[in-house]
């Protein structure tokens, strides 16, 4: 009996190997780079030691930065308007990584170490159904025996294992989008989250106090260039992710509605992220026409929905993605950005697509309608307005 686990190295899923083990399976893991920088050093070894038979590290940073960072950017993903999706993302590429595993080995079964309180467990089984349908079993050991973080680490003990790990304050989850946290004392919403719960971000009150400018240039909204510097996509996100961290830029700070119908409170670190959707949006905003622009905000609205509730398989996706690059098409340009002290600001903009005219906009210089042209356009313009609330008798109408 093989199963393949989709596997960090962390505390859970390396207790769940053992238990895998203790059941009678063959384990292969599979660790799926997107950026994690700092959890992915010495995985390999470490699910070796615990007995797994064969181990996958893939990196899938290009990927992740080209199939879905690109989207979430064109898409101004913000879930609830403010959460960059970047937990929610990532996993849909982990699925499809460990389902490709799972066929190359033949395996019986795939798992997980999500819980049965989280939104990641919806993202992974919908996912590994997609590609596997249902000849291959989805384990999901967390879940099933409510595994707690104690219980994960008295296993591990009573196996023999040394855990390096002390006893961590937070549920981190990070890649290259966003960095998540949660748990501890920030579960009580009302309470200002503490300093040691950031990593990427320094507190605004010690940034420098100098401000830092960036000129992102876009091409197809796409971010290509960080001050006149062409890079991939994975390499600007990493970039401004240092940059505008050490500026202070980056913290989220929200209640959010999960999938399984509980409200929870949630940290956030996402300096690219938050600076690249702010400039995007500035530059689509110069280039559309305002129906364009106001029907995007429906089309990023729900494609940010379904990358959030775990229907990354959801075909209206792809439909969506189609507009969503279509409008994009014109969204070529560069935005310039200021960071100071914890804020940004787009201080300027310029596309060779905008249908901003200077010279129409000047009172001095060029076009200027003509009084009655005015009065006929304002006549009409609200003729619906004022007959409708005059038919009603409403207050001021006489
Ligand atoms: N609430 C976020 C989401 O649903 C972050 C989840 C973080 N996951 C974790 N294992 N700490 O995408």
């Amino acid at each position: 009996m093989r199963v393949v686990l989709a596997y960090s190295g962390g505390l859970d899923t390396s207790a769940i190997l053992l238990l895998l083990k203790r059941r009678g399976y063959e384990v292969v893991t599979v660790t799926v780079d997107v950026g994690q920088e700092e959890e992915l050093e010495g995985v390999e070894e470490r699910a070796y030691q615990l007995g797994a038979s064969k181990h996958y590290t893939i990196d899938a940073v290009g990927e992740f930065a080209d199939r879905f960072i690109s989207m979430a950017v064109k898409a101004n993903a913000l879930y609830e308007g403010r959460y960059p999706l970047g937990t929610a993302l990532a996993r849909p590429l982990i699925a499809e990584k460990v389902a490709e595993v799972a066929r190359r080995e033949g395996a019986e079964a795939v798992a997980h170490g999500c819980t049965a309180k989280g939104n990641d467990q919806v993202r992974f089984d919908s996912t590994l159904k997609y590609y596997l349908g249902d000849d291959v079993k989805i384990i999901a050991p967390v879940r099933e025996m409510r595994l707690t973080r104690a219980k994960a680490l008295e296993l591990l003990r009573s196996e023999g294992f040394k855990v390096p790990e002390t006893h961590k304050k937070y549920s981190v989850d990070e890649n290259l989008w966003s960095r998540s946290v949660e748990g501890g004392i920030l579960d009580d919403p009302a309470a200002e989250p503490p300093e040691d719960a950031f990593a990427w971000t320094v507190p605004p009150e010690k940034a420098p106090d100098e401000p830092l400018y960036l000129e992102l240039k876009f091409e197809r909204g796409i971010p290509v260039e960080v001050n006149g510097e062409r890079m991939s996509l994975a390499g600007v996100v990493r970039l401004l992710n240092k940059l505008v961290g050490s500026h202070g830029y980056g913290r989220i700070d929200h209640v959010e509605n999960r999938v399984v119908g509980l409200k929870s409170r949630e940290v956030y670190e996402a300096p690219a992220a938050l600076t690249l959707i702010e400039a995007h949006r500035d530059l689509e905003k110069a280039v559309y026409t305002p129906r364009e622009f106001r029907f995007k905000q429906v089309l990023d609205w729900e494609w940010s929905d379904l990358a959030y509730q775990g229907l990354w398989v959801e075909p209206l996706r792809l439909t969506l993605e189609r507009a969503v690059d279509e409008l994009n098409k014109w969204v070529t340009g560069v935005v310039r950005v200021k960071v100071y002290k914890g804020s940004l600001r787009v201080v300027g903009r310029w596309s060779p697509y905008t249908s901003y005219s200077r010279q129409a906009i000047d009172y001095d210089n060029g076009w200027y309608p003509s009084d009655e042209e005015a009065r006929g356009f304002i006549k009409i313009w609200s003729l619906h307005s004022i007959a409708a609330a005059r038919a009603r008798g409403l207050p001021g109408t006489g």
